[in-house]
């Protein structure tokens, strides 16, 4: 069983909310052009899963492997990224899709190497993005939630890659650090 005492600060049914009103900003945006949506393994899985079903476009799903921090609640700066599941996405439409723009390093590093692919446009939507703790410039162009600084789990974020199942976002108890 997940501990049960897991403070929420938005509830499973404020993001259905949300996430129906970002899908129709975005099928508003693209007006039925093709989009190739990019995921950002694995905290993007839940909204993306839940994301696609509202976009009323035709698409096709890709992933990528990124990740600035190894297991703590800390980000340690040094960036991997595992780009061998795309794709030619030379002439396509690009929609990268994260759970939460922290420091920014991440979409950032992202959409430069994403638009050095020789793709039509890249845009970015994320369900969350914490305040206070952008290191780079840089706007998403669809965002779910402004949260405080905080860290955060469940719908697909994680803690040790644990908690990804809860069905709201969560904060992560001091005494499971
Ligand atoms: P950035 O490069 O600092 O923006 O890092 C973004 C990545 O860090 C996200 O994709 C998450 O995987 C992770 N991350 C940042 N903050 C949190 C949090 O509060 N909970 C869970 N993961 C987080
Ligand atoms: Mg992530």
């Amino acid at each position: 069983m997940i501990r049960n005492d897991i403070p929420v600060l938005i509830s499973s049914e404020r993001i259905q909310q949300r996430v129906d009103e970002l899908g129709r900003e975005i099928a508003a945006t693209y007006k039925g052009t093709p989009v190739t949506i990019v995921g950002v393994l694995t905290g993007c899985l839940v909204f993306l899963a839940d994301l696609i079903r509202r976009l009323d476009l035709p698409l096709r799903i890709s992933l990528v492997q990124a990740s600035s921090y190894r297991g703590a609640a800390t980000t340690s700066g040094a960036l991997r990224v595992q780009d061998d599941l795309l794709p030619d996405l030379r002439g396509r439409e690009i929609l990268l899709i994260d759970d939460i723009l922290d420091s920014g390093q991440t979409l950032n590093y992202l959409v430069e190497h994403l638009k050095k692919l020789g793709t039509a446009s890249v845009r970015v939507a994320v369900l969350l993005r914490k305040t206070g703790t952008q290191k780079v410039a840089f706007e998403p162009d669809f965002c779910g939630f402004n949260i405080p600084d905080e860290f955060v789990i469940g719908y697909g974020l994680d803690y040790n890659d644990e908690y990804r199942n809860l069905p709201f976002i969560g904060v992560l108890p001091q005494d499971a650090r």
